[in-house]
């Protein structure tokens, strides 16, 4: 009785985190204001951020940040007012910005992006399928099988990836200019979303999860991300993850010769 009892509340629970919380749903409107970033994008896309993408201040960003990823409130406030100190807002109030504004490039945005192309190779803005779809590749997550580790991108692979489509956006941009504080955007991007999708009884972040969030800019809860039972992660959490990231040794040589010798 008491065993059944606790299935049927385990499958209740089961259902409930694969459903897109109500007044949350996702939906899509190329017409809304939206930025390079997948993360307030996809805040944006649940209604965790304005729909509109339009007009958004601190608190705003604070309460999206916590009820859509189980942040602490506070712990994304740095890159708030970077965007506010970088004066790129045009939504007329100097203490909010649209979206789009996030764009302007050598601000915030900088070169190498994951899943954008550079802004002088045309639109820094939106998702590019072909720079995402070699990313895709190095972080694997079209393979989810055989084993159940298949499923996960671990901190090495990532860092890898990460690694990869710097030196790859190097090369096709011969004005590439991040400059030392914009290099660390990169491995800090990386830090960010895996700590916003760890899983951390896996140790790793879902394949799945990861594409639900660069390739369509949604949060996975049809995937089973469930913001309500996530442990909270704070500051400290984001900042210890891209430790973790740029102590990955990313040269490719030494990378190829530790897998021949199986030792993954
Ligand atoms: C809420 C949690 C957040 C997550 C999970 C997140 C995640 C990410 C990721 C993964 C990228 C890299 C995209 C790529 O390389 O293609 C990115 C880029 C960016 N994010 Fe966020 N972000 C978050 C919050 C914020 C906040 C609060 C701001 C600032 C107001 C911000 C501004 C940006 C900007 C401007 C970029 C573009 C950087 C570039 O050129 O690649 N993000 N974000
Ligand atoms: C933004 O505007 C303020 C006030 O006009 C100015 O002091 C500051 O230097 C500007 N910041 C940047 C990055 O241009
Ligand atoms: C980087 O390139 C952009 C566009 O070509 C330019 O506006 C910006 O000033 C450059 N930044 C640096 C630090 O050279």
């Amino acid at each position: 009785m008491r065993l059944g009892v606790l299935v049927e509340v385990g499958l209740l629970g089961l259902a409930a985190a694969l459903k897109e919380p109500k007044g949350h749903e996702y939906h899509w409107n190329p017409k809304n204001s939206r930025s390079p970033c997948p993360g307030l994008n996809a805040l944006a896309n649940h209604g965790y951020l304005p729909r509109s993408g339009l007009n958004i201040d601190l608190e705003t960003l604070r309460n999206a940040v916590s009820a859509g990823f189980n942040f602490e409130r506070t712990a994304l406030d740095g890159p708030f007012n970077a965007a506010i100190e970088f004066n790129l807002s045009t939504s007329g109030n100097p203490d909010t910005f649209h979206l789009a504004d996030l764009a302007k490039h050598d601000t915030i945005e900088f070169d190498g992006s994951l899943s954008r192309n550079d802004f002088d190779l045309g639109d820094d803005l939106h998702f590019n399928p072909a720079i995402w779809h070699t990313v895709a590749v190095s972080l694997d997550l079209y393979r989810l099988g055989p084993s159940e580790e298949d499923k996960y991108v671990t901190v090495e692979v990532a860092a890898r990836a990460r690694a990869a489509r710097v030196k790859a956006a190097m090369a096709a941009n011969k004005h590439f200019n991040a400059s030392t504080a914009q290099m660390d955007g990169s491995p800090g991007t990386t830090g960010l979303y895996l700590t916003t999708l760890w899983d951390d009884v896996a140790g790793a972040a879902p394949k799945k999860w990861i594409r639900a969030l660069f390739e369509e800019d949604r949060i996975p809860f049809r995937e089973g991300y469930n913001p309500a039972i996530r442990k909270q992660k704070t500051l400290e959490d984001v900042g210890a993850m891209v430790t973790r990231v740029k102590a990955v040794d990313t040269d490719a040589s030494k990378c190829k010769r530790r897998s021949r010798w199986g030792s993954h």
